[in-house]
């Protein structure tokens, strides 16, 4: 049995699930891919899904929705379903309601039947200064909310390959919670999405927030880097930034919280996810 696992990161944590239930599958027999939207090819990442046996779509929740390039995937690259398996989950801080099944209709209209859907909690990655939240980027801190997500992989391995039950954000009550954080998100996405900016003081045009950012939103320029209107509210640019250099709402990071979140192991790098 085969079985690829289409992913979209911000900063890393939905990699590192994706990564983590790969080989859970795999050690179960199920010979399993990991594949970054943004690097595969949509030829490619065609081919992949129609020749496996079992489809696997993973993203980070934002405000109970998934994140515009998984949105765009699945409308535009992943091909009709013909027989295959799906399984769905979704990284998260606390909480999404149905964050997992959020795009089931859409899904559903092109043939494609959720089969499991996991809801995975992760560490925090809003470092921006307006945010009210904590957050820690020294990896140790994250061991035991790793290891409790690791279990849950497992068990949501063991689900999808035995054909037994495993449904989160399934049913009316989740559906409308999540749609209760959905609605004022959605209205408020394009007034939160646009408003990164960098200092140039600051910036030592290492070009390395252009390269990485997942919607081409950051351009190089002889004037330093600028954001068009293409931003998607992944976080990646701000969190990576080797310098602290990248601005949100015109607020710099704070020193004094401590290094903005860099993903869930210490050898993470958003370069493995990003086109090349
Ligand atoms: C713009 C934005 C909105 C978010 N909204 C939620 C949310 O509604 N519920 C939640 O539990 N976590 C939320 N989070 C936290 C992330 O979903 C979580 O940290 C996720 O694991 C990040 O995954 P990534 O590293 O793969 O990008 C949000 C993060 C961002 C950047």
């Amino acid at each position: 049995m085969t079985c690829v696992v289409f992913c979209f990161s911000g900063t890393g944590n939905t990699w590192w699930c994706a990564h983590r239930l790969a080989s859970s599958l795999d050690a179960r027999g199920v010979q399993t891919r990991v594949e970054s939207i943004e690097r595969t090819g949509a030829d490619a990442a065609a081919d992949l899904a129609r020749s496996a046996d079992l489809v696997g779509l993973g993203w980070p929740v934002y405000g109970s929705d998934l994140p515009e390039p998984m949105k765009r995937f699945i409308d535009a690259t992943l091909p009709p379903a013909n027989g295959q398996g799906l399984f769905t989950f979704c990284t998260q801080l606390l909480f999404s309601g149905n964050g997992a099944r959020v795009y089931e209709r859409e899904l559903a209209a092109r043939g494609w039947t959720i089969g499991w859907s996991a809801h995975l909690r992760m560490p925090n990655n809003i470092s921006v200064a307006v945010s009210p939240l904590s957050w820690s980027a020294d990896p140790r801190v994250h061991e035991r909310r790793l290891e409790k997500t690791a279990r849950r992989i497992d068990r949501f391995a063991e689900a999808v390959v035995g054909g037994q039950h495993f449904s989160q954000g399934h049913g009316p009550l989740p559906a409308a919670l999540g749609a209760m954080q959905r609605r004022p998100f959605r209205r408020w996405f394009p007034r939160l999405r646009n408003d990164i900016s960098v200092d140039t003081e600051r910036c030592t045009r290492c070009g390395r927030c252009v390269r990485i950012c997942p919607s081409g939103n950051l351009a190089m320029t002889p004037d330093g880097v600028v954001a068009g209107g293409a931003c998607v509210l992944c976080v990646r640019c701000y969190n990576y930034c080797p310098v602290q250099a990248v601005r949100y709402m015109g607020r710099p990071h704070r020193p004094e919280r401590g290094l903005p979140y860099r993903g869930p192991v210490p050898d993470f790098r958003p370069e493995e996810l990003a086109a090349e």
